[in-house]
């Protein structure tokens, strides 16, 4: 039974190999209700993958996942979602033409029986849900029959968010969300994340922005080369710790664990 002490999402000794490559190696991590969580790295340290293996892309080759207590095998993305873990996919996967409401339920419309047989799409219910999703969850205001094509950058990040948030998941893991994005949508995103975080959700977020890192999250998790480095409290560090880390080497005098 999950208690409050309980991570939402716990993984043990996990390995992925590719062939003889070994993406990661007997990491251990967990992701506290409510946090905002780092994973870094250099670039090969596995981060992509360990993300891929919670979401339900790849297999792990060795080790165990609990969520909320429970052991579980993620099987597919779709599995992902039903354990309340969702992905957000950088903005290239919008479809300009499509309005904004039509790309958040993108192969998840939701239907209605025409006369009591025909399954129709209802428009009216995912133009309402997209609207409260957009206004309750992240807190912007959007027409969510404006068309993609003609919003900025961080509107794409936001539309992009919200339709991870379709399925009302708890946990939200983001990879490099804002890698491609202007100062300004950089910033836009940032803001969303901490609304996420105000709304309850955990984050589990990729980046290599430090300044951002420090300024988002309460944990940092380092990978290097596939190994586990360590998890420590982002307010007990400073820049060149997390640097440090990132090179393999734990702080000195810093507590060993969060
Ligand atoms: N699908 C794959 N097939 C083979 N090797 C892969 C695959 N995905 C990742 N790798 C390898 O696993 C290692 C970790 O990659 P990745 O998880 O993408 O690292 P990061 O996201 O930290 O840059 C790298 O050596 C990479 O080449
Ligand atoms: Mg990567």
């Amino acid at each position: 039974m999950a208690s409050d002490s309980t991570p939402l999402v716990e993984v043990r000794g996990l390995s992925k190999n590719f062939g003889n490559i070994q993406a990661l190696n007997d990491v251990d991590f967990d992701l506290k209700e409510g946090e905002v969580h780092g994973l870094l790295g250099d670039n090969g340290s596995g981060k992509s993958t360990f993300v891929k293996v919670l979401v339900g892309i790849h297999d792990p080759t060795a080790g165990e996942i609990f969520i909320r207590g429970e052991p579980v095998k993620i099987s597919g993305p779709k599995d992902a979602r039903s354990h309340g873990i969702a992905t957000v996919y950088q903005d290239l996967a919008l479809v300009d033409e499509l309005s904004l409401a039509q790309n958040m339920f993108l192969g998840r419309m939701p239907h209605k029986s025409v006369a009591g047989v025909i399954p129709a799409v209802d428009y009216k219910q995912m133009r309402e849900r997209a609207e409260e999703i957009l206004s309750e969850r992240l807190n912007i205001h959007l027409d969510p029959t404006t068309k993609v094509e003609s919003l900025s950058g961080g509107e794409r990040q936001a539309v992009a968010i919200a339709r991870a948030l379709v399925t009302d998941p708890d946990i939200l893991i983001m990879d490099e969300p804002t890698s491609a994005l202007s100062a300004d949508s950089t910033e836009r995103v940032q803001e969303l994340i901490k609304t996420l975080q105000s709304n309850g959700i955990a984050v589990l977020m990729i980046s290599h922005d430090l300044n951002e890192v420090f300024d988002l999250t309460d944990r940092i998790t380092v990978l290097d080369n596939g190994d586990l480095v360590g998890t420590i409290r982002t307010e007990d560090v400073v820049e060149d710790d997390v640097l440090g880390m990132m090179m393999g080497s734990m702080p000195t005098e810093k507590a060993p664990s969060a």
